[in-house]
């Protein structure tokens, strides 16, 4: 058991009460974090004559000893000690004797672990802009390839008008979009510095904070001390932003599983995406699909508990906060490989292009087209709906399809339908005539993707 206190206890702590207490098992993952920031906090003291430039250089070189020898494996994070910032501190003083003892001058591990947890939350925000990136760009490849993929679009899960492939990722598209921008929103708002909050009341060494805040990147120093130490808004943020990009990666799976179905046979994964059944040799099952689906849970669990975590907590640290970091550390596992994996499953999947447009084809999709040729005939929007109406009963009876009936079984239900009727009702014209901005008609969805090509030759924002 290796502690930084001791001094005002007369007694040891019993194992359990350590254990229970610990943190290392998993803050261990803090350590790059922990170590870039000491060295600006030592390189600070130095530049202030806190601690004399000989100090400096032995801990900043003690420092860059521990971080190189943990990355080459000579030396290994155990769990005798309390946690990650013990670990770094009982090294270096082990490294380079009684200077090692002045790194923790105008510090506290509050606004250490305050820091330690900003810079590691920001890396990962980068790491998940990057593996979205990867994903919007897969997105934008299929929907070039399928601008004249024709395929029903839903609501109600009931066929509604016919849309394209193009069409329909490009709503994947967007809302992808916008997680980028929520994460780039999110990272702006907390970069800003805790190093020197101190344990909640700043410190009565000459600190300068806008250097520390600059050497690691930050915009500049927090503004309140004891909000610095107790804040975890930025965590709760950036798991809110998670849980959203795992909503909608679960609504696509579920849509992908829905194609992917015997019923539907849309789309069919690659074998190297799917799994197979153990009892049943005809299986080919959507996995990842359903996991993605389904780890979906975890990660607003992770929100959920950090939000109730934080509700009750009176200022400033409370070691409730500690609580932070396990559900939040398997939340950023858990998003990041579902993008990778689900980028990879979309990317090899298989239209089915003739299913989709024979789909398309049999659920009245060109209905509402039907009606507005006839208002282009000069009936009332009403009237039409409802000669439509009574024109797809009798088709249902029939086992046809609007395009199926010869003109004189279309003239019994309406003495406007013509010839043209044929061409106005097609698929490619029902498509093709929708050219509202952010509609699926070629030329409106080909402005869309021009746009979307632009935005991702901007590239990955931080990398
Ligand atoms: N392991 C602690 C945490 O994660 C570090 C901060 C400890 N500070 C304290 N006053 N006990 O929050």
């Amino acid at each position: 058991m290796a502690q930084l206190w001791g001094g005002r206890f007369t007694k040891e702590t019993s194992k359990l009460v350590y254990d229970f207490n610990a943190s290392i098992r998993f803050d261990k993952r803090l350590f790059d974090q922990d170590i870039e920031g000491s060295i600006a906090h030592a390189d600070m003291l130095g530049k202030q004559g806190i601690i004399s430039e000989d100090e400096k250089n032995k801990i900043i070189k003690g420092l860059q000893g521990i971080l190189e020898d943990v990355h080459s494996g000579k030396l290994k994070i155990t769990e005798e000690y309390e946690d990650i910032h013990s670990f770094a501190e009982a090294n270096l003083i082990e490294r380079i004797g009684d200077a090692g003892k002045k790194l923790h001058t105008g510090r506290s591990r509050n606004d250490q672990v305050a820091l330690d947890m900003r810079l590691y939350i920001r890396h990962e925000i980068e790491e998940t802009d990057a593996v979205l990136y990867e994903l919007v760009k897969t997105l934008l490849k299929i929907m070039e390839e399928n601008i004249d993929t024709y395929m029903p679009g839903f609501t109600h899960l009931q066929k509604a008008q016919p849309t394209t492939l193009a069409h329909h990722f490009g709503a994947y598209f967007e809302m992808f979009r916008r997680d980028r921008e929520r994460l780039a929103s999110i990272r702006e708002r907390m970069n800003y510095c805790p190093l020197g909050a101190g344990a909640m009341a700043g410190t009565t060494y000459p600190l300068d904070r806008d250097y520390t805040a600059r050497m690691l990147k930050f915009t500049g120093p927090t503004i309140n001390s004891m909000d610095s130490v107790a804040d975890r808004d930025y965590v709760i943020e950036y798991l809110n932003a998670l849980s959203i990009i795992m909503m909608h990666l679960s609504r696509f799976s579920e849509e992908i599983i829905i194609w992917n179905s015997n019923e539907y046979g849309f789309v069919e994964l690659d074998d190297s995406y799917s799994t197979g059944s153990s009892i049943m040799p005809q299986k080919k099952n959507p996995d990842i699909a359903e996991l993605v689906r389904g780890k979906t849970g975890r990660v607003y669990a992770a929100l959920t508990s950090l939000l109730t975590t934080m509700k009750g907590l009176p200022l400033a640290y409370n070691k409730d906060m500690q609580e932070d970091k396990e559900l939040t550390f398997d939340a950023i596992d858990t998003v990041k490989s579902c993008i990778v994996l689900f980028t990879g499953m979309v990317d090899t999947m298989k239209f089915n292009k003739e299913v989709m447009a024979e789909s398309a084809m049999k659920g009245f999709t060109n209905a509402t087209d039907a009606a507005d040729y006839l208002v282009g005939k000069g009936v009332p929007f009403r009237d039409a709906h409802s000669i439509v109406g009574r024109l797809v009963l009798s088709c249902i009876e029939k086992e046809k399809g609007i395009l199926d009936l010869t003109i004189s079984e279309l003239k019994v239900i309406s003495p406007e339908f013509d010839e043209d009727i044929y061409e106005a009702v097609s698929l490619k014209t029902c498509v093709d005539r929708r050219l509202t901005t952010g509609a699926p008609g070629r030329e409106a969805i080909t402005k869309t993707i021009s746009f979307y090509k632009e935005y991702i030759s901007k590239g990955c924002n931080w990398k």
